[in-house]
């Protein structure tokens, strides 16, 4: 049975099994990744950015013999944001080709059409069944990156150190836990605005202007997701330069996410890419001492970003693409 569910008001029984498919999933699907943990995973699936609204559905099977609810074997959501929903659809292995994918996205497209959004986008893992689902179900494939994955025991740690001190002159590098200081805040945003060298997916919205950057960090953290920043600042304008974004996920927190790597145009050329990424890795070998992986997500043609990644470790694990649909064309394909 589909319903509609809101994490907020879920019993904890209710987020146990829904945390279990997940990890089926991921046994199934991502069997290198790291399994879930409950922590945070109620304010991470509740928590939204000021403006932005996520709508739930689970699949739950019906009651066991004595009445005790049945565990949640599927589970769809969408975020509305922007002009877009962006649909995330899981089923359990166990119950895998039999309509409970289609019918969770049966209901999530019915609400995005109410909704009066146009478009759906999901991020789709290549190599995984929910290419042909997609593909299946009209979808058509928009834009590819590759996931990399880093593993932490096999770094050099000290050509790690020399790169992190082999920025030009006239640049100072430094660490910041938990997000910028207030008064980089500003220049911060300008330089996301300015440039943006996707180290993430399209469907992540980065943060372009002061206001949206401290939501966004509050955001986090009320999702159990630790943010840690490694800045280069120019001496001579007092501009950031160049920034990386790492985050350690409450909910995996032995492998971190790289987010956004930016270095504006006019300060490329000076090491500062290779110089953060590296400082920010030796940062977090102290600061997150349990943390085994990181994964980074790099457009196929960001070459130059491709080859420094390389230089630190990263090896490419896996294509990772985003999917999009005309929402009105996926409900009457669905019969809505
Ligand atoms: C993608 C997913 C949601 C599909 O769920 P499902 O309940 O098995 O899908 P359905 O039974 O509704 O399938 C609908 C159609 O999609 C297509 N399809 C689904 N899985 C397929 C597969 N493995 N191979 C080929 N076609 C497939 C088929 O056309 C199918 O129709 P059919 O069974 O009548 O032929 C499920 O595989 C899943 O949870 N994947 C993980 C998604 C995810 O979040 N991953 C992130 C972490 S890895």
């Amino acid at each position: 049975m589909v319903r509609e569910w809101d994490p907020r008001a879920a019993s904890s029984a209710e987020l146990a099994s829904l945390l279990d498919t997940l990890n089926a999933v991921l046994a199934a699907d991502l069997p290198q990744d790291p399994p879930w943990q409950g922590s945070h995973l109620r304010e991470y699936l509740s928590e939204v950015m000021p403006g932005e609204r996520r709508i739930a559905w689970v699949a739950q099977a019906d009651p066991a013999a004595g009445g005790a609810p049945g565990p949640i074997l599927g589970h769809g959501h969408v975020l509305l944001l922007g002009d877009i929903g962006v649909l995330e659809v899981l089923v359990h292995p166990s119950v895998r080709r039999t309509g409970l994918g289609r019918d969770l996205t049966r209901v999530a497209a019915r609400r995005v059409y109410q909704e009066g959004f146009q478009s759906i986008g999901v991020e789709v893992v290549g190599g995984t069944p929910a290419v042909a689902f997609y593909e299946a179900l009209g979808f058509s494939r928009e834009y590819v990156e590759t996931r990399s994955v880093l593993d932490l025991s096999v770094v050099d740690w000290s050509a790690l150190a020399e790169m992190a001190t082999g920025v030009g002159a006239g640049y100072q590098v430094r660490f910041c836990p938990g997000g910028p200081p207030d008064d980089l805040i500003e220049a911060y945003a300008r330089a996301k605005a300015e440039v943006r060298d996707v180290d993430d997916g399209e469907l992540r919205p980065s943060s372009y202007d002061p206001q949206r950057l401290r939501d966004s960090l509050a955001t986090l953290h009320r999702r159990g997701m630790k943010p840690y920043i490694v800045l280069a600042t120019h001496d001579r304008t007092g501009e950031v330069a160049g920034l990386t974004e790492v985050v350690v996920p409450a909910q995996h927190p032995t492998r971190a996410d790289q987010y956004d790597t930016i270095v504006v145009q006019e300060h490329r050329g000076y090491g500062i890419d290779r110089a953060i990424k590296a400082r920010m890795l030796l940062e977090l070998r102290s600061a997150e001492p349990a943390l085994t992986e990181v994964q980074t997500w790099n457009a196929q043609a960001n070459e130059a970003m491709l080859k420094v990644n390389a230089e630190l470790g990263y090896r490419p694990d896996r294509e990772w693409c985003e999917y999009g649909v005309d929402v009105a064309e996926l409900v009457h394909r669905l019969g809505g």
